[in-house]
């Protein structure tokens, strides 16, 4: 597994960075399930971990925390999210500094680690001033409790007022910014993140990089029992369905010029990624997954394939 400088900031992580969301702490409670996930995420090479606070209400930071005690902290990067709702109240959201604080001390908390490598606004917040936002994270990195700090689904004018008022103030910008990424959803094209990112040299994170399992071809024929989508009630999370009538024709195309090549899905899409400079934030909700996606990374993929990915964009 390749390390990577996170943007311009002198932070290294792994190529894929391996997300908790709606697998450790909602679909997998149990210590030793999820202790047996991270240990193959740490044998397969992944060093960089990524949770929120509002992942399994608060269960997948404590789970994720409980599994890393075995590891030397110095040598892995963890990075945590907070400002969706984790309550009905004004208090529970957002990006005040009386939100932020709370929330952020809540998840070392539970971690139950001194530091995160990065703390991110996980969504940008147009009722708190930029000037409150930035002071807020640049007080948590420099209490040295948050090493960096960073943002998710950022419209990018508020990218570039963030900047404008980090450079006014001589604060610390952000490093990253983590946005929805795949072949299949191509949100980034519209809404400007990636081209900001190169702009001011931030790192750049896709998360849902196999479009929730989309691409992995795995709902090709029908809806497998104990998938994402079968499991919706359970999990308490029913938006991956609506993916493929969103995106019908590039989850089709992607999966029928892999056939064309007799190419492996999940090679493809997560070197589809990191071609084109993202690095991936992927889920696995079993050991096998996790497995496969890790060693797609070293799998040949025929050169054609990208051209012929690149004319249905
Ligand atoms: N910043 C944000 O706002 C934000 C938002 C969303 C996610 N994220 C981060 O991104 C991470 C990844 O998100 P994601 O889970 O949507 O990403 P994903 O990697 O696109 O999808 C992962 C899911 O696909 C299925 N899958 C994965 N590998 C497979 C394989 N080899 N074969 C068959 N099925 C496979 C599994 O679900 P099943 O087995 O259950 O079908 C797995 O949980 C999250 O954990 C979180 O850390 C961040």
């Amino acid at each position: 597994m390749n390390y990577v400088r996170l943007g311009n900031s002198g932070l290294k992580i792994t190529e894929l960075t391996f997300g908790l969301a709606l697998t450790i702490g909602t679909e997998i409670t149990d210590v030793s399930q999820a202790q047996a996930l991270i240990d193959k995420a740490w044998e397969l090479g992944v060093r960089s971990f990524d949770v929120a606070n509002s992942y399994g209400n608060g269960k997948a930071e404590y789970l994720l925390g409980q599994c890393l005690n075995k590891y030397p902290r110095e040598e892995y990067v963890l990075l945590t999210k907070g400002s969706l709702p984790v309550g009905s109240t004004p208090y529970h959201r957002g990006l005040s500094r009386k939100h932020i604080m709370w929330a952020f001390n809540e998840s070392l908390k539970r971690l139950g680690k001194e530091y995160v490598d990065v703390y991110f606004a996980h969504r940008y917040d147009p009722e708190v001033p930029m000037e409150e936002i930035v002071r807020t994270f640049n007080d948590l990195v420099r209490s040295n409790r948050a090493l960096y700090w960073g943002v998710s689904e950022w419209p990018y004018e508020a990218l570039d007022e963030c900047v404008a008022v980090c450079d006014r103030l001589g604060m610390e910008r952000p490093v990253t910014e983590q946005f929805i990424y795949s072949f299949a959803v191509q949100k980034h094209v519209k809404s400007g993140y990636k081209d900001t990112c190169t702009k001011y040299g931030m790192g750049t994170m896709g998360f849902s990089p196999l479009c929730q399992g989309f691409l992995t071809g795995k709902y090709r024929n029908d809806i497998p029992s104990g998938s994402r989508i079968a499991k919706s009630d359970d999990i308490d999370y029913q938006k991956t369905k609506n993916f493929y009538p969103q995106n019908k024709e590039r989850i089709d195309g992607f999966l029928n010029i892999c056939d064309k090549y007799n190419a492996d899905y999940v090679a493809v899409a997560l070197q589809w990624c990191l071609r084109n400079g993202v690095y991936p934030v992927f889920g696995s909700s079993k050991v096998t997954q996790l497995e496969q996606n890790v060693k797609a990374l070293d799998m040949e993929v025929p050169d054609a394939i990208w051209a012929e990915l690149s004319a249905i964009e």
